[in-house]
């Protein structure tokens, strides 16, 4: 892992910020309201980009202060910022010489956002980064427009302007990239001082040539700015995942996970959809704990302030954090072999930090080696097993647990139970792949424009689940031990991939162990929070388990009913000791 590598994983909370002129407008047109996000008014509108230039005069953010907004998402341990220098709709948000069409040019308002927010976060110690568009501009006759085999962006919206320019045989995407998109990035990677990441968006079907020849330029103005996946063609130094998308299990390269507060990136008057605190919260910490950052977006006014919603949220991160900061930034992910399911673990030196996601008096831990020196609740070791008593944190969020060892404790990495509880994420177990009639290829394109090949074959996806697993012939097998025999429930966690994707339970799953099997369709008998996709928690039945035993919990489908079924996606199998 390189140094830039390294410091962008130690960041893990970042604030994007979607700011523009479709923040005027915000989602309203002659008595309108747009149902999708609000960054992508003109598109949905078909807006004439002369009528849409209009705009820009009426565009006086008085109110803005960059220093007020980095003082706040300092507070809630922010690391590091994402600003839209240039979206979609191809408006400036910085000084540019490449184009007049930008906020210091053609507003009344005349200031260079990009600049201030610069100074603002040398002072609080926050590093810069920059969203910028590099496909899609609509204000450009030349700018990216996808092959209409691409479909329309939420079912409605065109991703190029076909509107001002229908003609796409008249398109020439050279000159667009040529004459505005490497010229604007050598400005931003020139005249802003340190960028530590290039956020790229949209690549659809963009020339491998043009993402090769963006990253050189990257790379030869400073080498250590980290670029997304989105800028297209594996030109990337770091993996994006879906809009909200959580992961499973740690992955072991650098990832990235941009959400929303409410249901738009750019400020909306009639989106009222915002998120509670804890829930932001448990994404952050759900995504430190697998060495993933959360990249948490703020729309700002057509005034230049955080809505008084964003204000709440950031303030009760802020309250949160204040305490816990240390077990955030520069941790290293949980160092169990599973997750676990009464807490979120980072660790940092010699200390393990649990945040806890449910208060019992008691818990245990085992395979821990090192000599336990230091907790902040009573504990008690005994060899490789660990009791801590623990006392009524009053509803708390996430109480934190920290345990000091005399040096870097060494986790066991079998699979055993912890607390009495199993978490097998399909990612720490095999996948085996069997040959059947079946098998068919198909090409996808995914919520990020990423197309990927799937079969009927069991198959990871990027966020570490199974997907498209439609055949009844492979399986997938994980090896564990019981130090401790018992009655375990076994449980299957699923959900759906795509937004608006029904969730399907049509499909027969078995878990075999030991020549013990139990079988069972999905049922809905939980569901989880999320606000990605889907997600449930089914009961498959009963594992009777004897003391010391060991082996090969098997995963297997016996038959999928129904299309939508097939696609499921599978999280993990959870075994809990009655
Ligand atoms: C999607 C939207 C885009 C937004 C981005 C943020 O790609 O199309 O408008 O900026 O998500 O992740």
């Amino acid at each position: 892992m390189t140094n830039a590598m390294k410091a962008f994983c130690d960041r893990k909370f970042g604030m994007f910020i979607h700011w523009g002129l479709y923040a005027l407008p915000g989602g309203r047109h002659n008595g309108k309201a747009m149902e999708t996000i609000g960054e992508w008014f003109q598109s949905y509108f078909r807006m004439p980009n002369a009528e849409y230039a209009e705009f820009a005069p009426k565009f006086n953010p008085v109110k803005f202060n960059a220093d007020d907004w980095i003082r706040k998402a300092s507070a809630a341990g922010v690391k590091y910022i994402v600003f839209t220098t240039k979206h979609h709709d191809g408006f400036c948000m910085y000084d540019t010489k490449v184009s007049d069409y930008n906020i210091v040019k053609m507003t009344p308002f005349g200031r260079d956002p990009l600049r201030e927010l610069q100074h603002a976060c040398a002072k609080y110690g926050v590093k810069l980064g920059i969203y910028y568009s590099h496909h899609l501009d609509w204000h450009e006759k030349d700018g990216g427009d996808p092959a209409p085999e691409r479909g329309l962006n939420c079912g409605h919206m065109h991703w190029g302007n076909d509107w001002d320019f229908p003609n796409r045989s008249e398109k020439n995407f050279a000159n667009y990239f040529y004459g505005k998109v490497i010229p604007q990035i050598t400005e931003l990677l020139t005249n802003y001082g340190e960028i530590c990441e290039l956020w790229c968006d949209c690549p659809m079907d963009i020339k491998p040539e043009f993402s090769q020849a963006l990253r050189a330029l990257v790379k030869k103005l400073q080498p250590d700015c980290m670029i997304n996946s989105r800028i297209g063609n594996d030109c990337q130094d770091f993996m994006g995942l879906g809009d909200n998308q959580l992961l499973t299990n740690k992955l072991d390269y650098p990832v990235e996970s941009p959400g929303t507060l409410n249901s738009t990136w750019g400020f909306k008057y009639d989106d009222h959809n915002w998120k509670s605190p804890e829930q932001v919260i448990s994404q952050l910490v759900s995504l430190t704990e697998k060495n993933a950052n959360y990249l948490l977006n703020v729309g700002p006014t057509p005034e230049g302030e955080f809505t008084p919603e964003t204000d709440q949220i950031f303030a009760a991160i802020a309250d949160w954090i204040h305490d816990k900061k240390d077990a955030i930034h520069a941790t290293s992910p949980n160092p169990f072999p599973q997750e676990l399911d009464f807490a979120f673990c980072t660790a940092k030196e010699k200390t393990l930090n649990f945040f806890l996601k449910k208060n019992p008096a008691e818990l245990s831990l085992s395979g821990i080696h090192g000599k336990l020196v230091s907790a902040s609740v009573d504990f008690k070791q005994d060899g490789d097993q660990i009791f801590l008593k623990l006392p009524d944190f009053h509803g708390q969020f996430l109480p934190l647990v920290k345990l000091t060892f005399d040096s870097i404790p060494e986790i066991t990495k079998k699979i055993i139970p912890q607390n009495g509880g199993m978490v097998l994420g399909m990612s720490i177990g095999t996948i085996h792949e069997v040959k059947d009639e079946q098998e068919s290829r198909q090409e996808i394109v995914d919520e990020a424009a990423v197309t990927h090949i799937v079969t009927t074959h069991a198959t990871y996806d990027r966020d570490g689940t199974i997907w498209n697993w439609k055949n009844t012939t492979d399986y997938v097998t994980w090896e564990i031990e019981f130090p401790e025999g018992g009655e375990y429930e076994v449980f299957l966690f699923t959900q759906t991939r795509w937004k608006g994707q029904p969730w399907d339970g049509g499909r027969l799953m078995e878990v075999t162990w030991n020549g013990q099997s139990i079988s069972n369709i999905l049922n809905k008998d939980e569901q989880l929070p999320s606000f990605h996709n889907l997600r449930y928690v089914s009961k498959l039945g009963m594992l009777k388990i004897n003391k010391g035993e060991r082996g090969q919990l098997t995963l297997r489908t016996l038959r999928i009913d129904s299309k939508e079924a097939g696609q499921l996606n599978l999280a993990s199998v959870r075994l809990m000791r009655k």
